[in-house]
């Protein structure tokens, strides 16, 4: 039976990796998900047979409530609030372990090897400040908190006092593993940190946030396979600890920004350097400029950014694109890596909207190209075209591989206003004598463009 367990979770091992790998590219992210569920499935099955449970009533209660919730918010969720919905499954990840920890502490009372007792600490600290740190990444995503940095002046100091206190605590309880009180300081300690770690964090930083917190789901989950001694939980909670750090630095790199700069930073909400009294003329375009402009060109680049999640026009731009390509219009999309509020956004959304993968370029591959177009349309986009990321050593956003849609011979803007994008920087762009901007919701100002390019 061992060895047929032992098969089974190595299944399931290579069948999560595999998952992972299909997840890194969206033509292949569908197969992912399938593989991943069934290594899922694997895993639960296996584990509930080899620990031979003598009463399945409280697990299957528990299937059917937990498996209801998930599916209603799956189905539910905005595009736009998918975020915040993984805020809290990560804090639930977090909270799972933490009690998990304790309910093994309770059930080996006087029995604990040192081994174990050392996950137990790991999982329920990392657990514990997961759950927290979660919540209120969740609180400032939902607006239910400001989501301005909230920080005060013995802040790091107080960190510094707490994290010392559980080291000192987690010793204690190492030694005497019979001292609950420790135990139940730790968890206390934890509860905080995790408050305290997210608080100074702006409500645009909290992705970065969020991928950081989900590694740390992975590492608390992986402690509790060792405190459980189960390989799957610990390669499981690996993985997603692994994948997590990798997604945090791809993040932070794409906005040429450290984690440290975003932890302690205090950065990531609209703000400063945006000046709404700027008295600069723009060309305010219309709907039927954009449109005549648009079908006399021959090659067009489109930018989608987070304005178009908001305004949910994916459907209205790819009907758009359609038409242009029916009329002979070389179209095709440009895709920056932090476009939008979560890792692969734009993908998403324009996967929802049936677009073909081979319309879709990353950064890499078609900024040499925007040369060559005639128009670059952008819907929603800011940050991403912001030509102060190559040129304003002064910007929050300088370093900031951007997408050079100023190089094309001209660029049709559609946004509301002249609003800042998450960097709160202005976008020189608006201003400059190529470009059109045409003001409006981007889902209602591409309707119109539709219905002038038909008739
Ligand atoms: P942003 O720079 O945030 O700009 C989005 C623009 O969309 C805004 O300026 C807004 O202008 C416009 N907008 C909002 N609602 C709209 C609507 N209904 N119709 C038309 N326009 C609308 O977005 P971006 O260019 O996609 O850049 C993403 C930013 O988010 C980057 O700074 C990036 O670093 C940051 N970020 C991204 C991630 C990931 S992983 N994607 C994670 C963290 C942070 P108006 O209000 O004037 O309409």
């Amino acid at each position: 039976m061992n060895i047929i367990i032992t098969l089974a979770y190595l299944l399931s091992a290579i069948l999560f990796i595999l998952g992972l790998k299909n997840l890194s590219s969206p033509k292949t992210a569908r197969r992912g998900n399938q593989l991943a569920m069934t290594a899922m499935l694997i895993a639960i099955v296996v584990t509930l047979t080899k620990n031979e449970i003598l009463d399945f009533t409280l697990i299957i209660v528990g299937l059917i409530i937990g498996s209801t919730i998930g599916a209603i918010i799956a189905r539910k969720v905005q595009m736009t609030s998918v975020p915040q919905m993984v805020a809290l499954f990560n804090g639930l990840g977090g909270c799972a372990s933490a009690l998990v920890a304790l309910a093994e502490y309770n059930r080996l009372a006087g029995e604990l090897r040192i081994d174990v007792i050392i996950s137990m600490v790991i999982s329920l600290f990392i657990g514990a400040v997961t759950f927290t740190g979660s919540l209120v990444a969740f609180g400032k995503l939902q607006g239910v908190i400001r989501s301005a940095p909230l920080v005060f002046k013995a802040q790091r100091f107080l960190n510094i006092l707490l994290f010392t206190l559980f080291l000192i605590m987690g010793i204690i309880v190492t030694i005497n593993p019979a001292n609950s009180t420790c135990l139940l300081a730790i968890l206390a300690i934890a509860l905080i940190l995790g408050i305290l770690f997210v608080i100074p964090i702006g409500g645009a930083d909290m992705p970065v946030v969020i991928s950081t917190l989900n590694s740390c789901s992975g590492l608390a989950a992986a402690a509790t396979g060792f405190v459980l001694s189960n390989n799957i939980l610990i390669i499981c909670g690996a993985l997603v600890g692994a994948s997590g750090f990798i997604l945090t630095r791809i993040m932070c790199r794409a906005m040429n920004r450290s984690i440290a700069n975003i932890i302690f930073g205090s950065v990531g909400t609209a703000s400063a350097n945006s000046n709404s009294n700027d008295k600069r003329k723009v060309n305010n375009y219309t709907e039927e400029d954009a449109s005549i402009m648009l079908e006399a060109a021959q090659k067009v680049i489109i930018v989608p950014g987070y304005g178009l999640a908001v305004a949910q026009a994916q459907f209205a731009l790819q009907e758009l694109v359609t038409l242009l390509i029916n009329s002979g219009v070389d179209v095709c999309y440009a895709i920056h890596p932090v476009a939008g509020r979560m890792p692969g956004h734009m993908n998403v959304l324009l996967a929802e909207a049936n677009v073909s993968y081979d319309l879709l370029f990353d950064l890499g591959d078609i900024n040499d190209d925007f040369q060559n177009a005639d128009v670059t349309l952008v819907v929603g986009a800011n940050d991403v075209i912001n030509p102060a990321a190559r040129s304003d050593s002064e910007s929050p956003l300088y370093g900031m591989p951007i997408l050079n849609a100023d190089q094309a011979k001209s660029v049709i803007i559609c946004k509301r206003s002249l609003s800042p994008g998450f960097s709160g920087v202005d976008n020189e762009l608006f201003y400059e004598k190529k470009t059109l901007m045409i003001f409006g919701d981007a889902k209602e100002s591409l309707n119109k463009m539709i219905k002038l390019l038909k008739t």
